[in-house]
């Protein structure tokens, strides 16, 4: 194994959904797809697994929580990918929490939030992220393991 894939193999990555995720597949079809957030989970376990990177995937409905769980994540894990959900456009705590961990977090989305509502066109969180996935439906997420393993190049 070569140096790169041998840093990759390493990288554990904590995966943050906020409000409303838990009921993909079922939520609003025509914006969000027919996924359902367990699906996505195995796509991106399969994904990690071929680089052998360890993935941890949680979902919460209550801001604080998902403050808590970024605050937790210094020294357990090495990058952060977050669909903060609406959150991403009303919370300063998030985006607070996102500075004060000072781990790279990949901010997801798998609408395209630049061709919604103009309420979403704004992300709290975007610039204190490392870079923004956005519209790809689940794929957004697959795309992210790739942003995360190769986020020391970034
Ligand atoms: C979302 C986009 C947000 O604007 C919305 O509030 C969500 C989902 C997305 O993944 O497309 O709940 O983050």
């Amino acid at each position: 194994m070569n140096l790169k894939r041998k840093l990759q193999a390493m990288i554990r990555i904590l995966f943050l959904n906020g409000p409303n995720l838990n009921l993909l597949g079922k939520r609003e079809p025509e914006v969000y797809g027919r996924t359902t957030l367990a699906d996505i989970e195995a796509k991106v376990r399969e994904r990690a697994k071929k680089s052998g990177a360890e993935v941890d995937f949680r979902q919460t409905n209550l801001e604080g929580e998902l403050v808590s769980w970024i605050q937790q994540a210094k020294g357990q894990f090495d990058v952060i990918v977050l669909n903060a959900a609406a959150y991403t456009h009303t919370s300063i705590a998030l985006r607070d929490a996102i500075s004060a961990v000072e781990l790279p977090t990949i901010e997801v989305h798998l609408s395209n939030i630049h061709a919604r509502e103009e309420f979403r066109h704004k992300s709290l969180i975007a610039p204190v992220c490392r870079g923004q996935i956005t519209g790809f439906g689940f794929n957004s997420y697959v795309l992210a393991v790739e942003a995360a393993l190769n986020v020391n190049e970034s």
